[in-house]
Formats: structure tokens, sequence, C-alpha cells
């Protein structure tokens, strides 16, 4: 199993948008996909657990909560559903308070979970605590959305510090996919000058994912719908973000599948 952790420690930027289309490129490839939901938001749970009449195949089997994932109980799961949900609870929200609890447990449920999944999807919280560590002590591959509107450098340097603390737990570097500017406004010269400001600051090209998601109601809709935003074929705007999507989607991938 690849596990793939969506994070930022800021709320608003997009984190849920990705993780959720994330898990369904991988649906649509049928790949066996786990999705954790580690915000007690639960906004991706309510978009995998509500059914849908348009197609259920984009829906998620609710084989448990993602709050037990941490505690030392052993999870059991039904290997035969081929796309699942570690749920969102209000839980979630104790998890931090026994850090070396948290921290032990989900290394061992993870290790558990592995053989059944192909893919791992993780959802995290707006907050740096025993979630966030956690995700990132077991997580392969991390991708991190950024919002430009209100650049902060501070933001990001916290977002490094919490990776060297959690690669320092796990004695191991984890593979760091970049920063991915979301809901990014090409035409808009503060975002256009954030995005220069943000590289320069970085001094490390490598730190910056190459290629954005624009600001597009395309990704508001496919998400309150929940649907992939290339499933939405009835408005040509929809196809666009429908495209950019994928191409985000795809050098994931690529990577992905080259650290295989
Ligand atoms: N590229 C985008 N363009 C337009 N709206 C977006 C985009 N990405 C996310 N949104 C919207 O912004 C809000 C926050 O996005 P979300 O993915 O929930 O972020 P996070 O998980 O980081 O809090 C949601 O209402 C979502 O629909
Ligand atoms: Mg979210």
């Amino acid at each position: 199993m690849r596990t793939i952790v969506v994070n930022n420690q800021k709320g608003g930027v997009g984190k849920t948008t990705l993780a959720l289309h994330l898990a369904w490129h991988y649906v649509e490839q049928d790949k066996r996909v786990l999705f954790v939901d580690l915000d007690a938001q639960g906004n991706a749970t309510a978009t995998l657990a509500r059914p849908t009449p348009e197609q259920p195949r984009w829906q998620a089997h609710g084989c448990g909560l993602a709050a037990d994932l941490f505690s030392p109980a052993r999870l059991e799961i039904d290997p035969a559903p081929p796309f699942q949900l570690l749920a969102a609870s209000s839980r979630l929200n104790m998890v931090d308070a026994a850090l070396e609890v948290a921290l032990d447990a989900i290394r061992i449920q993870h290790d558990g979970l592995s053989p059944l999944f192909d893919l791992c999807i993780i959802d995290t919280p707006p907050a740096f605590g025993a979630r966030n560590l956690g995700a990132l002590m077991v997580c392969d591959h991390l991708i991190a959305p950024i919002q430009l509107e209100d650049y902060a450098l501070s933001g990001v340097n916290d977002l490094l510090k919490s990776i060297a603390v959690a690669e320092k737990l796990r004695g191991g570097r984890l593979d760091f996919l970049g920063l991915l500017p979301s809901q990014f406004r090409a035409n808009s010269s503060l975002h256009r000058q954030n995005l220069e400001t943000l590289v320069r600051d970085l001094g490390r090209a490598e730190l910056l994912f190459p290629a954005f998601l624009a600001l597009r109601q395309g990704y508001v809709e496919a998400v309150g719908r929940g649907l992939p935003v290339w499933m939405i074929r009835d408005n040509s705007a929809a196809a666009v973000a429908g495209r950019e999507m994928r191409h985000v989607l795809g050098l994931v991938a690529n990577r992905v599948a080259l650290r295989s």
C-alpha cells in the first residue's frame, strides 16, 4: 500500500478537494483505495459516505472510524469492498491528548491495513498535533496545497518544520511532492507576486509542485455533487477544471509509480 497524505496546517486551502480527487483517480483505475478522514469536521466523510444516485462508484464503504487508528485495539476490516472509508468523528479531537499512544498505534494499524489496499489517501485537519504528525509518520508521499491570497512564509515554514519532526521520528525521509498552489488566480497580480515571493523565499525550486489548481467553480460543484470534476459533463467550465485536475493527479501518480 502506498500512502499519500494531503496536509497543510491551514484550513480552507483545498486539502479535502484534492484528497477526494486523488482517491477517485485511483478508484477509476480499479485500485483498492482506503480513504482516511482525520478532520473532525468531516467534510470528506460527508462527501464519500452520502449515497448519491448519480454514480455509486464514487462513494466509499464505511469500514470504521479514523479515530480508532490511534488506539491499540486492532482494526478489523472486511477486505472485499474496493473503496473504503475510515470516517471522521468528534473523537478525533481527543487524539492529540495522548501523543505517544497515538503515534505508536497508528504505525501498527497502518502496517496491518497495508496488505488490504493499493493506496491510502489521508486528509488532515488544519492544526498541528498527533493526527498530523501520525499521518506524516506513516506516509510515503506528502502533498501540501497552499493558497496565495494571504501568503505567509511562516505557514510554509511551519509545514517544513513538521516534516522535519516527522522524519526524525520515523528515522527516514518522506517523499515531499511539494507545495501546490490551489484556488490560484493567474490573472491576479497579488497571486502572481506572492508566488514569485514564495519561490524566492523557498530557495529550492523542488519544494514547489510543478502545476497548480486554479480557482474554479467546477471544483466546488463536483465535491458538492460527490463526483470527480471530470465527470461533470454538462458544463464547459467544469471540463477545463477536469483537465486541470487530471494533469495534477497524473503528475502525482507518475511520482508515486516512480518511487513504488
Ligand atoms: N480550486 C478551487 N477553486 C474554487 N474553490 C475551491 C477550490 N478548491 C477548494 N475550493 C473550495 O474552497 C473551500 C475549502 O476547500 P477545501 O478543499 O475544503 O479545503 P481544506 O480541506 O483545506 O479546508 C471549499 O468550499 C471548496 O469547495
Ligand atoms: Mg478539509
